[in-house]
């Protein structure tokens, strides 16, 4: 009985929302997720960790004001290639596990991949994408600045033991980053979730809520992990992006996809100019 064994589909998920007040003035104009990270708009880079590991129906959730500015963007050029673009307005922030509430009819029962919009990665997660069956799968990352993050402890054979968002006392120095997979309970898992002292739905949340039944894999960045939240990170991004040509690495289509806009806009320009 195929249909029974068959893997459920992967959909992907990028979260675009929140105000991100650390890069003002800069964003009282564009979300921060629009804005350039050395040749292309940040939320491209996201867009190409799940379209690299073939994931076709991606649901963008962004805050009302840029909802115009990401339909231009994206909203025509893809889905000629493809891959199909779908779009939810999240009005308040209300937290990262908010996205799968939001997102629940656009899961359905099929499995998904949540990316940070503000999230880049020098890695290529296909493998863990395309294999992933069902439970949770997120990933770890050595960092200096532990408080800052979800942090995840590990025992002596390496197997999570303990995730704590932002916590006050050291646990470890392995930050999650802002990579999730979740099979499709996902969605009534974060209608659970009690929101935290910060208010917020907390993605820490549904990682335990896998933990606990012995369901969440944790595997490891190797490589360049950014998120552009500040001055600095931005511009640390956009170097390491041209340093390591991360832009030149991207699959194909999406290239193919930005430099079909760009074509489309230099005809628009030049109609507006005659
Ligand atoms: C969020 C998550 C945190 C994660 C981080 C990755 O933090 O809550 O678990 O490690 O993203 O960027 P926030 O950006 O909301 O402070």
């Amino acid at each position: 009985m195929d249909t029974i064994n068959k893997k459920p589909k992967m959909k992907g998920i990028i979260l675009s929302g929140g105000t991100a007040t650390r890069l003002f003035p800069l964003t009282a104009t564009t979300s921060k997720q629009l804005l350039p990270v050395y040749d292309r708009q940040m939320i491209f880079y996201p867009l190409n960790t799940l379209v690299k590991a073939g994931i076709k129906e991606i649901l963008m959730i962004v805050a009302p004001e840029h909802s115009g500015q990401y339909l231009n963007l994206l909203g025509s050029v893809f889905k000629t290639h493809g891959i199909h673009l779908y779009f939810e307005v999240q009005k308040i922030p209300r937290g990262l596990a908010d996205a799968f509430i939001l997102g629940e009819s656009f899961i359905g029962r099929s499995n998904v991949t949540m990316i940070l919009g503000d999230n880049i990665f020098e890695d290529d997660f296909s493998d863990d994408i395309k294999n992933f069956v069902s439970g949770g799968k997120i990933f770890a990352k050595k960092v200096t600045d532990w408080q800052r993050f979800g942090i995840v402890k590990f025992d002596e054979n390496k197997k999570a033991i303990e995730i704590v968002e932002k916590p006050k006392e050291w646990i470890s120095d392995f930050a999650i980053p802002g990579l999730y997979i979740y099979d499709k309970h996902v969605s009534s898992a974060a209608k659970e979730v009690v929101p935290s002292e910060r208010g917020e739905i907390e993605i820490t949340s549904l990682h335990n809520y896998y933990l606990e039944k012995n369901e969440l894999e944790v595997g490891v960045v190797e490589g360049a992990w950014l998120d552009a939240g500040t001055f600095d990170t931005l511009l640390e991004a956009g170097n390491i992006v041209k340093e390591k040509k991360l832009s030149e690495k991207f699959d194909p289509l999406i290239n193919q996809a930005i430099a079909e806009f760009n074509e489309e806009l230099k005809i628009l320009a030049k109609k507006k100019l005659s």
